[in-house]
C-alpha cells in the first residue's frame, strides 16, 4: 500500500518553455497551466517574471486562472527579482517564490566571482526578502550535483534558519549517477539541522540520461517533491519527464509512494504540449511517444495477441491510450495479419491467410509499414475480387 505522497513540480512552462523553439504565448501558457492543473499537478512553475514583460503578464494571468495548484515564479538571488516573482503571484492562491543561487565551485568561482561565505550570506538575503512577500518559499542551489555534500549542507542549513519551506538540490547539468544522487539526499537528510520542516526537492537533468533514474534514487532517499516536465522538454537533453516518474511510482507500488496524477491524461496531454510547442515527441519517448504501444516484430505480436501483458507491463488506456497497435511490417507473422484482419472485417480461413500472407511480404519487403488499405488490396486478390467486399 503507497503512503508516501510525492509532490509533483512541473515546470514545462519555465524550464521547458526556456528551450529554443518552444516558446509560448500568454494564451498558451494559460491554457496549458489549466490542463497541467487539471491533471494533478501539485505545483505548477509558471515561469520567470523579471525575465520579459510577457512571461511577467503570463504568470500573473496562470495565478488568477488556476485554483487549486501552487503557482509559482523564479528568480535569481537578486531583489529585483523577487518583487517581480512576487508581483506576479500577487492574486495567486497559494503563491509561490522560488529563488536560489549556483553552489558549485564552478558557479561560484566563474559565475558569480564570489566566495563560499558570501554565496551563503546571498542565499539568506535573498530567502529572507521573498518571505516579506510569500510564506511558501523555494530554495535552489544550483548544479548542487556538483556542489560539495558539507557545504551544500551548510547552505541549506542557514535558509531553513531563514525561512525557506522547500529545498531544492537540482542536478543541473545532469552529471550524478543516481547512487551519488540518492547518497547526496541521505547526507542532506542526515546532516541539516531543520531539514525535518521542509520538503526536499529533486530537480534531474538529462544530459546522460539519467535523469528519471535520479528523482526516483531522490524520493528514495528522502526527497519528497519532483520537479519535472511533461515530454521530457527542458534546457539541453531535458528535464525529468513526469510521465515517466509518475508511471514509475505506479507499477513499483512497493516503493511506497503515490502522486495525485490523474495518469489518464498522460497522453492527451504529451500531445497537446508537443503541439503548442512545435516539439515532436521521439516515436520511442516511454509513456507518451506513438510507439509506445506498438508492436512489430512476429514473436512480440503474436504474445500481445495471445496475452496482452506478455509484452506490456501498462495498460495503454491507464495512460489515455485507446489500444495498443500491431504495425505491420516485414517482421510481422500471421497471426498478426489475421488479427488486423479481423479488425477490418475479414475472418480468413487457414488457405487464404497463407495467401495473404506470401502476397503481404512482397509488399511489406518494399515498404516501412503495410496499412490497412493495402491489406484490403491483397485479401480482395487473394479472393479474386480486386478489393474484397468486407
Ligand atoms: O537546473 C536548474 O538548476 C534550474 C534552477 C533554476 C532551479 O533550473
Ligand atoms: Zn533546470
Amino acid at each position: 500500500m503507497a503512503e508516501t505522497k510525492i509532490f509533483i513540480f512541473d515546470t514545462t512552462l519555465r524550464d521547458g518553455e526556456q528551450v529554443p523553439g518552444c516558446k509560448l504565448d500568454a494564451k498558451q501558457k494559460i491554457e496549458i497551466a489549466l490542463e497541467l492543473e487539471r491533471l494533478g499537478v501539485d505545483i505548477i512553475e509558471a515561469g520567470f517574471p523579471i525575465s520579459s514583460p510577457g512571461d511577467f503578464r503570463a504568470v500573473e494571468a496562470i495565478a488568477k486562472a488556476v485554483k487549486t495548484s501552487v503557482v509559482c515564479g523564479l528568480s535569481r538571488a537578486v531583489e529585483a527579482d523577487i518583487q517581480r516573482a512576487a508581483e506576479a503571484l500577487k492574486h495567486a492562491k497559494r503563491p509561490r517564490i522560488h529563488t536560489g543561487i549556483g553552489t558549485s565551485p564552478t558557479h561560484i568561482q566563474h559565475k558569480f566571482r564570489s566566495n563560499a561565505e558570501e554565496i551563503i550570506e546571498r542565499a539568506v538575503k535573498a530567502v529572507k526578502f521573498a518571505k516579506k512577500f510569500v510564506e511558501d518559499v523555494e530554495f535552489y542551489a544550483e548544479d548542487a550535483g556538483r556542489t560539495d555534500n558539507e557545504y551544500l549542507a551548510r547552505v541549506l542549513e542557514a535558509v531553513v534558519a531563514a525561512g525557506a519551506t522547500v529545498l531544492n538540490i537540482p542536478d543541473t547539468t545532469g552529471y550524478c549517477m543516481p547512487d551519488e544522487y540518492g547518497a547526496k539526499i541521505r547526507y542532506l537528510v542526515e546532516n541539516v539541522k531543520g531539514i525535518h520542516k521542509v520538503v526536499i526537492s529533486t530537480h534531474c537533468h538529462n544530459d546522460l540520461g539519467m535523469a528519471t533514474a535520479n528523482s526516483i534514487a531522490g524520493i528514495q532517499n528522502g526527497a519528497r517533491q519532483i520537479e519535472c516536465t511533461i515530454n521530457g522538454i527542458g534546457e539541453r537533453a531535458g528535464n525529468t519527464a513526469l510521465e515517466e516518474v509518475v508511471m514509475i511510482m505506479r507499477q513499483h507500488s512497493s516503493l511506497g509512494f503515490y502522486t495525485d496524477i490523474n495518469t489518464r491524461m498522460l497522453n492527451p496531454i504529451s500531445a497537446l504540449v508537443s503541439d503548442r510547442m512545435g516539439m515532436p515527441v521521439q516515436p520511442n519517448k516511454a509513456i507518451v511517444g506513438a510507439n509506445a504501444f506498438a508492436h512489430s516484430s512476429g514473436i512480440h505480436q503474436d504474445g500481445v495477441i495471445k496475452h496482452r501483458e506478455t509484452y506490456e507491463i501498462i495498460d495503454p488506456e491507464e495512460v489515455g491510450v485507446d489500444h495498443s497497435k500491431i504495425v505491420l511490417t516485414a517482421r510481422s507473422g500471421r497471426s498478426a495479419i489475421a488479427y488486423r484482419a479481423k479488425n477490418i472485417g475479414y475472418d480468413l480461413t487457414k488457405d487464404e491467410l497463407d495467401r495473404v500472407y506470401e502476397l503481404f511480404l512482397e509488399i511489406a519487403d518494399l515498404r516501412k509499414e503495410v496499412k490497412d488499405d493495402d491489406l484490403h488490396e491483397i485479401i480482395g486478390q487473394v479472393r479474386g475480387k480486386g478489393r474484397a467486399a468486407v
